[in-house]
């Protein structure tokens, strides 16, 4: 079966419901930020503090690369990483790419506390979230379909997610 690749914005719930999904349907699931990690032996954050941001997209391609290679598994991307045209491909030749969404509102308020997106680690991550959000806009509509999951508990949005598939 082809893989199931959730991107969006951070704060989606791309991570729980990829999760709670994977079980559902009995399949693997992979965490591309936690892959990045991993082969760096760094967090997300100490890449971006002690590397920068391109060596963190660098290494996101390579690890977006790897990943398109497996077959059955769900995956959840950084919320970057879709707006490389490279990683755009991989991830559309691999599989079905679904796009959770929200308002900067509710993502605020999910991101707030977490300390662990230093893209949001600025002194008005609301501005932050909105300009983002407004750059990465077309990449992420170009995913096969979108939920939007303002309302929705993570168990709803992997339901709507299930029921979009069939
Ligand atoms: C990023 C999103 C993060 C992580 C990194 C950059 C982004 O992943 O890859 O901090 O550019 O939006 P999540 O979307 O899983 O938080």
């Amino acid at each position: 079966m082809k893989n199931i690749i959730l991107v969006g914005f951070m704060g989606t719930g791309k991570s729980a419901a990829g999760k709670k999904l994977a079980a559902k349907l009995d399949r693997d699931f992979i965490e591309l930020d936690d892959m990045i990690e991993a082969r760096e032996k760094m967090s997300i954050k100490d890449i971006f503090d002690k590397k920068g941001e391109p060596y963190f997209r660098q290494v996101e391609k390579e690890v977006v690369k790897e990943a398109a290679k497996r077959e059955d598994v769900i995956m959840s991307a950084g919320g970057g990483a879709v707006v490389d045209e490279e990683n755009f491909r991989n991830m559309k030749n691999s599989g079905i790419i679904i796009c959770l969404k929200a308002s900067p509102e509710t993502i605020l308020k999910r991101t707030k506390n977490l300390k662990t997106r230093p893209l949001l680690n600025v002194p008005d991550p609301k501005k932050q979230i909105e300009e983002l959000l407004k750059k990465r806009e077309p990449h992420y509509n170009k995913a096969d379909f979108s939920i939007d999951t303002d309302n929705l508990n993570i168990e709803q949005v992997s339901e709507a997610i299930i029921k979009n598939l069939s």
